[in-house]
C-alpha cells in the first residue's frame, strides 16, 4: 500500500494538487489543482456524468446556485442538526473533534462519555477539557451591502437541496416517467473542525450527487440497483480494485438525520479505512419539509395509473476529492527497473491526465523533430490529451510520464525515417515495441 506522505509528494511535484492559497502559506482544508490534477478531476467527473446520465434514459442533469434561500436550510434540518461535537482543551485552547479522538465514538458523543476516555489533548498533552459542544459546519455570510442578521445566507453543504429545490421544475418540464433520478455535480463547503488526510476531509469540496424519485413502496430495489452500479462505476470505470472497497451498514444512531438507511462504501486510503461515499434512503424527508416551508405541493401525478404520491428517494452521494484519492491510492506503485526505484501511477487509460507522450529521440536533428510533430499533431487530433516532450534524455522522460501516469510514450528515431515505425513504450511494463505510424 502507498503511504500518504509519497502521494502527496507526488501530486505537488508533478503539479496535480497544491495547497490552497499556498503562496501565503495555505488555507487549512482547502486545495488547488493543477494542470494535471484538473484534468484528472475533470476526466472523473465527465466520466460519471458519462455513466450515470448521458448513458441512461431516466436521469436528468441540473446546475443550481450555491447560495441558496436559507429557508432552503431550515427546511431540510441543517440549521438544526448539521452538527459536529466539538471539544476545547482549558489548558491550550486547541479545538477538536470529540468523536475522532476516543475509539469506536460516534457524532453522538457526550460530555461524560468524551471525559470517561481520559483522553489526552494531542497538542499539549494535558486532560483538561471543556464539554462537547454541538458546533454547526455550515458556513455563514451575509448577501447583499446590508450585513445583519437578516440577510445571513449559507454557503451549501451538499449540492443535495438544490436538487430537491428544483424537483418541481423539473417535474413540470421534462414530464419524467417515475423512477427517475436528477443528479447534480458541484461545489460543497463544510466548516470542518479538522480538515485532515490531504484531500479526503476538506472546507471545500465537490460533490456528485444523484436524487433518485421512486415510488414509496419501490426504494428498496432502487437502492439495491443503485448500490450495485455504483459498485461496477468504481472497479470498472476508476480502476478501484474490489478488495480495497467495503460496504458498511450505517446503525441509526450514526446515520444523518433524515436517511432510513444508509451504507457506506469504505475505501481503503492509505492512512486506513474512511468513508468514500453513501447511499442513503431519504425517503419523502425532503420533498415533504419543502412541501411545509413552501406550500408548494411536491406530490407527482403517473401519467399512465392516475396515481398521485410525493416520491421517496435514494441518493448515492461520492465526494470528488475523496474518489480522486481513491484512484491516486490504487494507481500510486513503486517499482524496481534495473536496480532503480521507479515511481509510476497506473491510472486507467480513460483516466491519465495525457494517453500518449510523442518524442523526438534526438532534440537537435530536425529532421526527427519535424517527423514527431506530424505524429504528434496526428494523435492530437484523434485523442486531444496527447503532449509533447522533448527535454533531457529519453530516460528522464519515460520516468516523467511513468509518475503521472501517460500510458503509452512514442518515441520518433532515425528508423522512422526509413520505414516509417515508431517506438511505442508502455508505462506499466516498460516494454517498448516497433509499431507502424499508421497503427498508432
Ligand atoms: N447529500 C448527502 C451528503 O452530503 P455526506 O455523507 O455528508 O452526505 C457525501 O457526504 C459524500 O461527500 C461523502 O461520502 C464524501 O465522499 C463527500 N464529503 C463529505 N464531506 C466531505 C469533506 N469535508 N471533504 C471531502 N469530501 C467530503
Amino acid at each position: 500500500m502507498s503511504k500518504l506522505e509519497d502521494i502527496v509528494s507526488l501530486c505537488k511535484r508533478r503539479g496535480f494538487i497544491f495547497p490552497g492559497s499556498d503562496v501565503y502559506g495555505g488555507m487549512a482544508g482547502t486545495w488547488d489543482f493543477g494542470p494535471l490534477g484538473v484534468s484528472l478531476k475533470r476526466k472523473i467527473m465527465d466520466a460519471w456524468w458519462n455513466y450515470f446520465v448521458d448513458s441512461r434514459d431516466d436521469m436528468y442533469g441540473v446546475d443550481a446556485a450555491i447560495i441558496m434561500n436559507p429557508i432552503t436550510w431550515k427546511a431540510s434540518g441543517h440549521t438544526e442538526t448539521f452538527n459536529d461535537p466539538l471539544v476545547e482543551c482549558k489548558a491550550c485552547h486547541g479545538r477538536f473533534r470529540a468523536d475522532k479522538l476516543v475509539d469506536n465514538a460516534t457524532e453522538s458523543i457526550t460530555t461524560e462519555e468524551f471525559l470517561a476516555a481520559n483522553v489526552k489533548c494531542p497538542t499539549c498533552g494535558k486532560t483538561d477539557w471543556g464539554d462537547v459542544r454541538k458546533f454547526n459546519m455550515m458556513f455563514k455570510m451575509t448577501v447583499g451591502p446590508v450585513a445583519d442578521d437578516e440577510h445571513i445566507a449559507y454557503l451549501r453543504p451538499e449540492t443535495a437541496q438544490g436538487i430537491f429545490t428544483n424537483y418541481k421544475n423539473v417535474v413540470d418540464t421534462i414530464y419524467p416517467d417515475i423512477p427517475f433520478g436528477i443528479a447534480q455535480q458541484g461545489k460543497a463547503f463544510r466548516n470542518e473542525i479538522s480538515p485532515r488526510d490531504f484531500i479526503l476531509r476538506d472546507r471545500e469540496c465537490s460533490q456528485m450527487e444523484i436524487e433518485y424519485f421512486v415510488r414509496p413502496d419501490a426504494w428498496e430495489e432502487a437502492f439495491e440497483q443503485l448500490l450495485k452500479e455504483y459498485h461496477f462505476f468504481l472497479t470498472e470505470k476508476m480502476g478501484l480494485s474490489a478488495n480495497n472497497i467495503h460496504d458498511e451498514e450505517v446503525p441509526a444512531e450514526d446515520r444523518a438525520h433524515y436517511s432510513k438507511r444508509t451504507v457506506d462504501l469504505e475505501y481503503d486510503y492509505p492512512n486506513g479505512r474512511e468513508e468514500l461515499m453513501g447511499v442513503a434512503y431519504r425517503t419523502d424527508f425532503d420533498l415533504s419539509n419543502i412541501a411545509k416551508a413552501s406550500g408548494k405541493s411536491m406530490e407527482y401525478r403517473d401519467k399512465n395509473t392516475g396515481e398521485v404520491f410525493v416520491p421517496h428517494v435514494v441518493e448515492p452521494s461520492i465526494g470528488v476529492e475523496r474518489l480522486m484519492l481513491a484512484v491516486l491510492a490504487e494507481a500510486y506503485t513503486e517499482d524496481e527497473i534495473d536496480g532503480n526505484t521507479r515511481v509510476l501511477l497506473k491510472l486507467p487509460a480513460d483516466l491519465a491526465p495525457y494517453r500518449f507522450c510523442v518524442s523526438p529521440l534526438l532534440k537537435n536533428k530536425p529532421e526527427l523533430v519535424e517527423k514527431a510533430r506530424t505524429v504528434y499533431d496526428a494523435l492530437k487530433a484523434k485523442y486531444g490529451n496527447v503532449t509533447w516532450d522533448d527535454s533531457g534524455n529519453i530516460g528522464k522522460r519515460y520516468r516523467k510520464q511513468d509518475e503521472i501516469g501517460t500510458p503509452k510514450c512514442v518515441v520518433i528515431d532515425f528508423d522512422t525515417l526509413e520505414d516509417d515505425t515508431v517506438t511505442v513504450r508502455d508505462r506499466d511494463t516498460a516494454e517498448q515495441v516497433r509499431v507502424a505510424i499508421d497503427e498508432l
